[in-house]
């Protein structure tokens, strides 16, 4: 009966029959399943009818597979029915993503599964729903309309045909109408008010009704949608900050470029032999002239300057605590005049312009009491100012450990000598 039914052309009508039979019967199924897992009832599928054309297109698969693997044993035969129902499930669900950008269900959560598409379960429920299928279901209801007359089958027929054409081009225009308000939805989602929203999400309630993982792909694709515009905006400050930040970058290289010629100048390396507070002049000055370099540079000030003022700002060449300069008369404070004599080696020896002399002048204010002209040279004032009293309290410790170890020694020492 059934090489009768797939082979002779002439029965067209019969087979639009089965077709109606079985998407009526997959409705059933459906919305029985469906009812019953949401609680109330649902009509399943796209369709306004009661028809889902994929469990049509499915038992015509099995029908044709039942015919073409009919010698085979009934094992690898039922094996190769939920491998075909797999596969079609598979195919259904890729291209109504691909091509409607609809997720109509989603097995992801389930074990098992490939991509949200299939999974082990439901393969295995399509499996014995595909045996008992060709065992007890189809050959009745093929006994029972080669029983009816063939006119009725043909009225019958064209009617659900014609019924069917119409539903699926009204179906499909709703579709493309929800997935228009879904894109609008998506993209406007801010500017839409609440009641909008619901507005929206009411009118394809059917279609969220029929698809409960709809529901989920709409909002997993909102907050997508959300995550990626605050990223987007997270991005462009983190772009802001870091471009800001790029120009306020210390770079050791950049440094040395700009002061290199005054470094290696022989004059200017002559400080190396005069103490400062902890260790020579020198060193004090590029401590106060790095510091000075970053702190201009992080806010944008004429950095370039600052180092090489800066790095100048003590080029007075000798001993501070001892010194003996006939410029210098002992009686005269060497915290009032070294600024000056700084300045004047300084242009004896390099060019310089006029924040630079500022900076020389001025970086012993208050104590001087004309206050700095620039920024520039209240920031080499402020890094010489903390970085002397920073080498001052380590060569202070550095002192008083050494006084202790001393009377620590003479105490070991005397106390030796007593026994
Ligand atoms: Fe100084
Ligand atoms: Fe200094």
């Amino acid at each position: 009966m059934e090489h009768t039914i797939i082979y002779d052309g002439t029965k067209i009508f019969y087979y639009i029959a089965l077709f109606a039979i079985y998407s009526f019967a997959g409705w059933i199924i459906e919305v029985t399943y469906r009812s019953i897992t949401q609680r109330k009832f649902v009509n399943a599928g796209f369709l306004y009818g009661p028809f889902i054309p994929i469990y049509a297109i499915g038992t015509a698969f099995i029908i044709l597979l039942q015919y073409l693997f009919q010698s085979w044993h009934f094992v690898p035969r039922i094996i190769i029915f939920g491998l075909a129902l797999t596969i079609i499930e598979y195919l259904v669900g890729y291209i109504s993503e691909k091509i409607f950008k609809l997720t109509l269900w989603d097995y992801s959560e389930s074990k098992f599964n490939l991509h949200g598409r299939v999974c082990l379960h439901f393969s295995i429920f399509w499996t014995l729903f595909a045996s008992s299928f060709v065992i007890f279901i189809h050959p009745v209801v093929l006994l029972n309309i080669l029983r009816l007359d063939a006119l009725y089958i043909k009225i019958a027929a064209i009617t659900f045909l014609i019924y069917y054409l119409i539903d699926y081009v009204f179906s499909l225009i709703f579709i493309a109408e929800f997935q228009k308000k879904i894109a609008y939805l998506y993209t406007e989602y801010f500017k839409l008010s609440n009641v909008e929203i619901e507005r929206i999400f009411d009118s394809f309630q059917r279609l969220r009704n029929a698809f409960p993982d709809l529901n989920k792909y709409i909002n997993n694709k909102i907050n997508n949608n959300i995550k990626i515009r605050i990223n987007t905006f997270l991005k462009s400050i983190q772009d802001k900050v870091i471009l800001e930040m790029d120009g306020r970058k210390p770079f050791e290289h950049e440094y040395y470029e700009t002061i290199k010629d005054i470094d290696e100048h022989e004059e200017f390396l002559k400080l190396k032999e005069y103490f400062h507070h902890n260790s020579s002049i020198y060193a004090h000055v590029h401590e106060v002239s790095y510091l000075s370099y970053r702190i201009c540079k992080f806010l944008k000030l004429d950095y370039r300057s600052a180092a090489r003022g800066a790095l100048l700002h003590d080029f007075f060449l000798y001993d501070w605590r001892n010194h003996d300069i006939p410029d210098l008369p002992r009686e005269k404070f060497h915290g009032i005049e070294h600024p000056a004599i700084a300045l004047a080696n300084a242009q004896k020896h390099f060019s310089l312009n006029e924040i630079e002399e500022d900076i020389i002048k001025k970086h012993m204010w208050p104590l001087t009491i004309v206050p700095p002209k620039y920024k520039e040279s209240f920031i080499v004032s402020f890094s010489d100012k903390y970085l002397s009293s920073k080498e001052f309290i380590g060569e202070f410790n550095k002192r008083r450990k050494n006084k202790r170890s001393a009377h620590k020694a003479i105490r070991r020492h005397k106390k030796l000598g007593t026994n």
